[in-house]
């Protein structure tokens, strides 16, 4: 996952926010007490399909439902090797060895990375290795199937189905990794390319983002194939060569091939990397695939203003009007927006309805705040002072990342630059957020008579004074929203459980069940390359441990290798239950 942001821990639990808080939502109590209320924090048995919730916004459905069981049929018949993969010893070793192994091919990938066409070589020399790595590892899987290599060593693998009228399933994860840094070198415990495997956890670069991904899929079909498994269902993976930097090279050049081949609408579902496997939180289980993905977008403001000597200044240089600018800008945050059709919202229904621990004025604020306007701003409330990560999971961000200006201490900076950068809500748009800067930019350039040039647009003509120019760069649209509570969300989510609850921890979660919910990704993933061939995209990546307590990205990255074993049997389990269905 590129450009993970770590999650904060709750810092707002100041004496002054919280004590704002209760203020502010005394009067949501008592509105919100002539409101049916149920939520009443009940727990769950094990076999109970869903929770009977009433309440005013629930629609066809009650709120965040527990998903049932689901089990391919061998389970019943023979559940040894789903059970060999999660706790036999020497399957565990051996599966260290391929991991570790992986770990060890360096395929470290930087912003200035040249594009293949005009280094195939740098590419070579990264990635052929790691092929030459999975064809020797693997060779089943470059029998049973099809291997094809694209625009250098992007890889895509198809294992045909026998029924062609079955949309293919896409499982995805890159062969790339993000560098490491030569200052931080001696703070690894071991070193970051040696793949070391404790017993119990498998240390090194791409051990968690997500090396443990791309080999765990592949284990899962060998061991498919060893079952004698013969898909009715085409099983396609898909293994980019960039992600950390974009994808252009990789994803986007695999989803060209794949919208060419099998074209749009085609496929059953992607899963990618991403999602949070397991947290607990407010007292329950939750897994949260992926099923949105915030957009982004860099806007760059540059002011050009008139130089000259610094003897006899104007009263506001460039510097000082970029400024004021920014001053205005930052005094002008997003507005929160806790709406159904961000994930968080069910995400945070699903809190409200099975938390044993949330406060009660809180639980009734989130569970009405569809319907209820100050239900939803209490709701609003809670989750922007939680934390800063809480915060904008429901807010566009805006960053000023880089400010540039001047050349000199006694000339007038003739050109001064600032680059904000932007999280996109799910609810607005690249059009909307460069819009608001731009209303201040032209306040702004109204109050000092500036122009203001808009990529090519003119909006204010130049003047004696100078002008604004304003453009966007690396721009990505919010994701489409992956459909929840449909039959593809309902089969991921019981085998999610299954393999959780039935196989993997048959004691740990007592009479909690494991409560499956829409999430935001937390960092932008190679998704975006594959939106035409389904809506059913899923960033989910089984195990115990979220992201960042991985240490992805940092120094010390590492996996508990329980984790990578579930990630083999959630594929082994699920790639057999969708084999068996119809579109
Ligand atoms: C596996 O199958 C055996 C034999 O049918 C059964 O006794 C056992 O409980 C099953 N184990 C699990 C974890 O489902
Ligand atoms: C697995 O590896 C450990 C060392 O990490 C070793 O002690 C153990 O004997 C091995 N078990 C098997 C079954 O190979
Ligand atoms: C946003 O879209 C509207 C309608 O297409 C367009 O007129 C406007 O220029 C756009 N704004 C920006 C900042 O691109
Ligand atoms: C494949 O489809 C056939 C016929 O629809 C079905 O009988 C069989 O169980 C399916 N195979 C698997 C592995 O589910
Ligand atoms: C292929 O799948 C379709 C859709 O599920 C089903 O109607 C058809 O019977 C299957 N064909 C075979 C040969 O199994
Ligand atoms: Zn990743």
């Amino acid at each position: 996952m590129v450009d993970i942001e770590k999650q904060q821990s709750a810092s707002a639990t100041t004496t002054s926010k919280l004590l704002h808080f209760i203020i502010r939502s005394i009067p949501a109590i008592i509105l919100l007490g002539f409101i049916a209320i149920t939520g009443s924090g009940v727990l769950l048995n094990k076999d109970q399909d869903y929770f009977p919730l009433s309440s005013k916004n629930c629609g066809s459905r009650p709120l965040c439902p527990i998903i049932p069981y689901v089990r391919p049929d061998s389970y019943h018949s023979d559940n040894s090797t789903v059970l060999k993969i999660i706790s036999d010893e020497s399957f565990r070793n051996s599966s260290a060895k391929k991991l570790s192994g992986a770990v060890r091919i360096k395929t470290d990938v930087y912003d200035d990375s040249p594009l293949v066409k005009e280094d195939p070589k740098y590419w070579d020399d990264k990635f052929k290795p790691f092929y030459e790595y999975l064809e020797s590892t693997f060779p089943n899987l470059f029998e049973f199937a099809e291997v094809e290599r694209i625009n250098g060593w992007a890889l895509v693998f198809t294992w045909k189905g026998s029924n062609h009228s079955l949309k293919p399933i896409l499982l995805t994860a890159h062969q790339d990794v993000v560098p490491t840094q030569d200052a931080t070198l001696k703070d690894w415990t071991y070193p970051p390319y040696e793949g070391v495997y404790d017993g119990e956890h498998l240390w090194g670069r791409g051990s968690a983002d997500c090396k443990n991904l791309l080999i765990g899929v592949i284990e899962a079909l060998e061991e498919l194939h060893a079952n004698g498994f013969k898909p009715n269902r085409t099983i396609v993976l898909g293994f980019g060569i960039d992600e950390e930097i974009g994808g252009e090279r990789g994803a986007s050049k695999i989803g060209e091939k794949l919208l060419e081949k099998y074209g749009k609408s085609s496929f059953y579902a992607v899963i990618d990397e991403g999602g949070q496997s397991l947290i607990e939180q407010e007292g329950i289980f939750l897994a949260l695939p992926g099923t949105g993905e915030k957009g982004i977008v860099n806007v760059v403001i540059g002011l050009n203003t008139p130089g000259g000597h610094s003897s006899v200044p104007p009263d506001h240089t460039s510097i000082g009007i970029l400024s004021k600018l920014i001053s205005s800008i930052e005094d002008e945050p997003f507005h929160a927006i806790f709406s159904p059709r961000n994930p968080t919202f069910h995400e945070y229904q699903c809190i409200a309805t099975h938390s044993p621990s949330l406060s009660p004025a809180v639980r009734t604020a989130i569970l009405n705040a569809e319907a209820n306007p100050l239900a939803n701003e209490v709701a609003i409330e809670y989750l922007t002072h939680q934390s800063l990560a809480t915060r904008y999971l429901i807010e566009t961000t805006q960053a000023v990342d880089l400010i540039h200006g001047g050349a000199k201490s006694n000339a007038l900076p003739e050109y001064t630059e600032a680059v904000i950068n932007h999280r996109i809500s799910v609810e607005s748009s690249v059009n909307e957020t460069v819009s608001k800067d731009l209303r201040h930019v032209l306040k702004i350039a109204k109050r000092f008579n500036l122009g203001v040039l808009y990529e090519d647009t003119e909006l204010l003509p130049k003047t004696d004074a100078g002008y604004f120019t304003v453009h966007k760069e690396g721009s990505l649209e919010p994701a489409p929203l992956t459909p929840v509570n449909d039959k593809h969300w309902d089969i991921l989510g019981g085998v999610i459980r299954h393999v959780y609850e039935e196989v993997a921890y048959p004691s740990k979660f007592d009479d909690k069940p494991v409560v499956v919910a829409p999430g935001i990704a937390t960092g932008n993933t190679d998704t975006h390359w594959y939106w035409p061939l389904t809506e059913h995209i899923y960033r989910y990546r089984p195990g115990l441990t979220p992201t960042v307590e991985t240490h992805a990205h940092g120094v010390d990255e590492h996996i508990p290798f329980d984790s990578h074993l579930q990630i083999i049997a959630f594929y082994y389990q699920y790639l057999q239950v969708i084999d068996s269905l119809e579109d």
